[in-house]
This record gives C-alpha cells, sequence and structure tokens, in this order.
C-alpha cells in the first residue's frame, strides 16, 4: 500500500521534473498520462521512438517512461540514441511479459527500473517514487555543488583582490621550516634591494641587522615553531648597506593535521616613523640635558654628576632586568631627578654648611617642584622623568619624602635613581661635604640595605661593584 505521505512526498520531489512519457497504445497513454498528472506539471507524450526522440533532442527531460515495442523506431532504439546524447539519462520502461528478450540489451543500456504491463496504479507510483527521489537528490548534490564552485570562485577573487592591496603596501615573504624563502611579493625585493638569486646564494639571515641579537631570533623562532604567531620588530639590512625597520608579523600555516607547512611574513616598513620618533626622542633628550645642566650649574655640582647618576641608573635597570625600553628611558629621564632644585633659593642650595631644620624642609621641596614642571606631557620621556623627580627621595622603609611611600609602591626608576643618586653624591664633594672614602661609602650603602634602599638593588650594586667603580672613574670631576 501507498501511504498518503509518499505521496505528497513524491508530489514534492516531481515539482520541475520534466517527464517524456512514450506509449503507442492511446488508452494506455491516456489513462498513465492523467496518473502521472496528479504528480507531475510537465509532461510530454509521445506516440513512438521518432517522436520520442524529436522531442528529447528539442528539450532535455529528467525523466523517460517508455513502451518498448512501438510501431516504426521502438523504445530499444530510441533509448540506444537518447543515452549517447546524455549517458546518464533517468529512464523507466514499460513493458510486457513477451518483451523480455530485449532485457539484457535494456540492463546493459543502464535502464534499472521497469514497469510490468499491465501496470498496477501502486506498483507505478512505488518505481517513480524511487526514480524520482534518486533524481530529486541528484539535482540538490548538483545544486550544492554549483553553489560550492560558485563561492569557491568568489572567495578566490576576494583573495586575490586581498593579495592586490597587500602587495601595495605591505612587504610579504613566506619561509620554509629551516628559514629558507620560498616566496617575496615585490615590495619585498624593492624595499630590501635584494633579489631572488641573492637571497637564495646567501640565505635570509644576509638581511640580519648587526644589532639585532640572535637572542632576538631565537626568541622568534620559538615563537613561530611554537605554532604561535609572532609580532614585533625587526632592523634590516639592505643590499647598499642601509636600513629598514619593519612593523611585522609571522604566522605558521598549518595544515588540517596541525602540522606547520611554512611561515608566511606580513611586515610594514616603518623605517621613516621609526626615524622620525628617534628625532623627537633625541630632541626631548637634549632639552632636558640642557634643563639638568641649567639646574647642575646653580647647585654648582660638576656637569659630571647628571652623566654618572645616567650611567648608574641604566646599570642598575639592568641588573634588574628591565626591558630595553625601560631601561633606555630610565637612562634619559634620570639626569632631571634634581631638576626641581631649579626653584630653590640659592641662600639654601648653596650653603656651604648644614642645613637647619626650616631650610632643610624647604630643600625636600626640590622633589615635588620638579614633578609638577614635568608631569603634564604626555611624552613617555617625560612622564619617566617626572615620576624620578618625585621619587627619587623616597626611602625603602617609608622615611622618605615628599609622600613617604615605601618597597614597591616607589616606582622601580625612583627606586634605582635613588641609589645612583646618594652613590654619586657621597663619592663627590659639594658645598656642604667633603667627598667620602670609597670603603665609607659602601658601609653606609650596606647598611641602609632595606631601610632607604631596594634590598633587591643593592645586592645587585655589591654584586658588581667593579663596574660601578668603572664609571665614577670614567667620569670623574
Ligand atoms: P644631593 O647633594 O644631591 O644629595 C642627595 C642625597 O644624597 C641626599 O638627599 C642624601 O640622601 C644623600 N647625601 C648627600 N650627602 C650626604 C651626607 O653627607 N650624609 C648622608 N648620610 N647622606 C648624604 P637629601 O638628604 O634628601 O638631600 C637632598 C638635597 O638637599 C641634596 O642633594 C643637597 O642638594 C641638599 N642638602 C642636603 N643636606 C644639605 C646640607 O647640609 N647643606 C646644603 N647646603 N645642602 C644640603
Ligand atoms: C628570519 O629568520 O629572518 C625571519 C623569518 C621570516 O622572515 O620568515
Ligand atoms: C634597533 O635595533 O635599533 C631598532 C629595532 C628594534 O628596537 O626592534
Ligand atoms: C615597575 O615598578 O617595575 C614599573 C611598573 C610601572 O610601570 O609602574
Ligand atoms: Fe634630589
Ligand atoms: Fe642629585
Amino acid at each position: 500500500m501507498i501511504s498518503k505521505e509518499s505521496l505528497s512526498q513524491l508530489t514534492l520531489y516531481a515539482q520541475g521534473i520534466r517527464l517524456l512519457y512514450v506509449e503507442d497504445e492511446a488508452q494506455i497513454r491516456e489513462n498513465t498520462r492523467l496518473l502521472f498528472a496528479k504528480f507531475f506539471t510537465d509532461i510530454e507524450t509521445a506516440a513512438n521512438g521518432e517522436e520520442g526522440l524529436a522531442l528529447y533532442k528539442k528539450g532535455a527531460f529528467d525523466l523517460i517512461i517508455t513502451d518498448i515495442l512501438m510501431p516504426g523506431m521502438n523504445g530499444v532504439v530510441m533509448l540506444q540514441n537518447i543515452k549517447e546524447l546524455n549517458p546518464n539519462q533517468p529512464v523507466i520502461v514499460t513493458s510486457a511479459c513477451e518483451e523480455s528478450s530485449y532485457l539484457l540489451e535494456l540492463i546493459n543500456l543502464g535502464v534499472a527500473q521497469f514497469l510490468l504491463k499491465p501496470m498496477k496504479t501502486d506498483q507505478i507510483i512505488q518505481v517513480l517514487y524511487e526514480v524520482v527521489r534518486n533524481i530529486y537528490n541528484a539535482r540538490k548534490v548538483e545544486e550544492f555543488t554549483a553553489n560550492l564552485k560558485q563561492e569557491l570562485v568568489h572567495q578566490t577573487t576576494l583573495l586575490e583582490q586581498y593579495k592586490e592591496v597587500v602587495d601595495i603596501s605591505m612587504i610579504v615573504t613566506k619561509t620554509d621550516l629551516s628559514g629558507d624563502l620560498i616566496y617575496a611579493n615585490d615590495a619585498f625585493y624593492t624595499t630590501s634591494g635584494y633579489n631572488w638569486d641573492d637571497i637564495k646564494a646567501k640565505g635570509e639571515t644576509i638581511l640580519r641587522h648587526p644589532e639585532m641579537t640572535s637572542e632576538f631570533y631565537a626568541d622568534l623562532w620559538e615563537t613561530i615553531l611554537g605554532k604561535q604567531t609572532w609580532h614585533g620588530t625587526i632592523k634590516n639590512l639592505k643590499k647598499e648597506g642601509s636600513y629598514y625597520i619593519t612593523d611585522t608579523t609571522i604566522k605558521p600555516i598549518l595544515d588540517e593535521f596541525g602540522n606547520i607547512i611554512d611561515f608566511i611574513s606580513i611586515s610594514y616598513d616603518v623605517t621613516e616613523l621609526f626615524d622620525l620618533n628617534e628625532e623627537i626622542w633625541q630632541t626631548q633628550h637634549e632639552m632636558l640635558s640642557l634643563l639638568g645642566e641649567i639646574g647642575e650649574t646653580r647647585s654648582e655640582e660638576t656637569g659630571n654628576h647628571v652623566r654618572r647618576v645616567a650611567k648608574y641608573s641604566r646599570l642598575l635597570g639592568q641588573l634588574y632586568g628591565l626591558d630595553d625600553e625601560e631601561i633606555t628611558l630610565l637612562y634619559r629621564a634620570s639626569p632631571m631627578h634634581d631638576i626641581g632644585k631649579i626653584g630653590i633659593p640659592d641662600r639654601i642650595l648653596l650653603k656651604p654648611g648644614k642645613l637647619e631644620a626650616d631650610e632643610y624642609a624647604i630643600m625636600k621641596t626640590h622633589s615635588a617642584l620638579g614633578y609638577q614642571v614635568l608631569k603634564h606631557s604626555k611624552r613617555p620621556l617625560l612622564q619617566a622623568a617626572a615620576v624620578i623627580a618625585h621619587e627619587h627621595h623616597e626611602k625603602w622603609d617609608g622615611s622618605g619624602y615628599p609622600r613617604a611611600l615605601s618597597g614597591e609602591q616607589i616606582h622601580i626608576y625612583g627606586r634605582i635613581t635613588a641609589l645612583a643618586d646618594v652613590f654619586d653624591a657621597l663619592s663627590c664633594e659639594r658645598v656642604y661635604k667633603p667627598a667620602w672614602p670609597l670603603d665609607t661609602i659602601i658601609e653606609f650603602i650596606q647598611s641602609e640595605r632595606g631601610k632607604h634602599f631596594d634590598p633587591n638593588l643593592v645586592d645587585r650594586f655589591m654584586d658588581n661593584l667593579d663596574r660601578f667603580i668603572a664609571i665614577a672613574q670614567e667620569y670623574k670631576d
């Protein structure tokens, strides 16, 4: 029995399917056509093979249902012709028992479905259901494939457009697992000045600028071999000897199993930006040094005082493990630590002897004063200088000024400059005090470990005393 569901299912599958029905007996043709019309909206009929073939040649059909024995061209010959035009043409053959001699030939032609005459409605529907469902599914697969193809074309076009944009503005290279160049776009050749053969002959390391350390590249490779994306700034060597600086992202390309195929590197040339930034830095540095020297001159400290404090601070920063950027900031900003002394009257600043309590109170305002002068700038260098001016007289145990901060509340720049400043102040003569002998200074600094000074910094200082003494000697007054 045919269920209602499969009937409505058949109607659904049959939508848009073009049916060609070939039958020579007018009565059967008409009755069967009426049955088909319950499901199919697009039916053509033919009375023999010639007619059927002619119709087929005019417009393709999704399904052919044909009788075998017919006057003129029979069904078998018609199907042979049609299969030549379309080997995959779905066909149902209606046959009477006496026509079974044709069956083998029809099976060879790829006919898979037969309806035995006289045909019963149930049987017709059952066979139609199977064939039409297959056609429907095949059609869906075809549509899906076509969409997929179209999507692929679309994405390829997009990719090509992206590539065009990228090629105009960025340097793109691909590198294999051992670091050998396997692709570079025009921007790479134009920027570096090298050509493919140069790189192939000497390896990609000819691009390495002497300022770039081997640890830098070791770290880069560890990141990308660990399947992570690396991002950073690289200084590279051009063929003609100058350099270019790139903001670079290197991404490992993985296959479907997560294995690295190769690395793609995308870079912006930021040389101009970088040089401009360097110029701004330089200008600020000169401005601040000038200010520092003015302060120095007034308190009659020697020009070498700020230079030594800068060198001690940088060394302490390195020993402490600050990163390169912080060390540079500290080096350039620490000469400013006493800039607030500009606001201290001469009678106090230049007093040959010991300060009275009220005079010392005024003297101590120099750290807050310096901070007030410098704090308004957004520039990292001036911000660092503001912090240093503010905090270089704070003490680890909280007994310093102006805010009595303690421990790591005091910015590392302040803690470092405090030690550098006192080491230097004690090493030289001031209007109010003679220079101390070195062993007295060292004894004093050790006695202030964990009181005035960050104990960690005192340990680094003690472990590297030679290097501090070398700086003191090199920049002697
Ligand atoms: P500065 O001369 O650059 O000294 C910086 C810091 O080094 C001082 O900060 C202090 O911590 C240390 N220091 C310098 N000399 C001595 C010393 O003889 N003994 C000890 N234990 N530590 C010393 P401080 O004390 O906050 O002073 C800040 C600034 O005030 C000094 O800068 C200096 O310009 C001025 N100042 C301090 N005491 C006197 C003083 O007795 N007479 C005069 N004229 N100025 C003083
Ligand atoms: C390098 O080793 O020079 C960086 C790797 C790359 O450019 O892909
Ligand atoms: C340089 O080494 O001078 C610039 C490159 C960088 O800091 O990354
Ligand atoms: C530091 O104290 O190590 C620096 C942290 C900061 O930038 O405030
Ligand atoms: Fe000071
Ligand atoms: Fe000082």
